[in-house]
């Protein structure tokens, strides 16, 4: 059974990227797959401070906060969905403190997140699908330091307002394919 972790890195509590996050759980756990969704907003997490603490002890970032009980998930997953707003044409400062503080994984000889699948979700105003292209190259950027990681897909999630109730129902589809995919990998 493959082991499906979800990550929403939004602060806007069933925003558009957790209700997208929500459909591709539902839609994995359906399709057999052990399945935990998370929203980095309920955790305390900060961000890395290039102490090289890391890389001192060979073991563990030395700030004390939740991203351990979060490396640990991920370590345990084949799977990892990630879901960020997008912010200034860029990641989420959200996602990038989750991605930033997997340094303790990057400076050890084997990387324990590696040979993972990757899934990107990404919401956002803007209803031009390239506007996104900076976001996706800059996880890209994350991949390509973790050894065997693929990125499987991506759901582009354009002409998603912040205002009122969020508006990522037309997206469910490609989420649930998502879930599917994701639960087979
Ligand atoms: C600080 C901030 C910056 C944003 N920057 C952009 C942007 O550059 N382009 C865009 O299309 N939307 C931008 N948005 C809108 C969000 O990306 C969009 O509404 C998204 O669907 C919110 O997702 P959520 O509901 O999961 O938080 C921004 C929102 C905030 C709060």
């Amino acid at each position: 059974m493959k082991r499906v972790l979800i990550i929403s890195t939004s602060p806007r509590k069933n925003g558009n990227s957790d209700s997208l996050c929500q459909k591709v759980a539902e839609s994995a756990k359906g399709a057999g797959a052990e399945v935990e969704f998370i929203r980095t907003s309920d955790y305390d997490l900060h961000p890395c401070t290039a102490c090289n603490g890391c890389i001192k002890t060979e073991d563990k970032c030395v700030i004390k906060d939740d991203m351990p009980v979060i490396l640990d998930k991920m370590i345990k997953s084949d799977v990892i969905v990630m879901a960020t707003p997008l912010y200034y044409f860029s990641l989420s400062a959200q996602i990038k403190i989750v991605i930033d503080r997997t340094y303790s994984c990057y400076i050890k000889d084997k990387n324990p997140l590696e040979n993972k699948k990757w899934y990107l979700i990404i919401t956002a105003e803007t209803t031009e699908k390239s506007d996104l292209k900076t976001a996706v190259d800059s996880f890209k950027g994350f991949l390509r330091c973790v050894p065997g990681s693929t990125l499987q897909d991506v759901l582009y999630g354009t002409g998603t307002s912040i205002s009122g109730k969020a508006n990522s129902d037309k997206y469910f589809g490609q989420a649930e394919k998502m879930g599917k995919d994701a639960a087979a990998e």
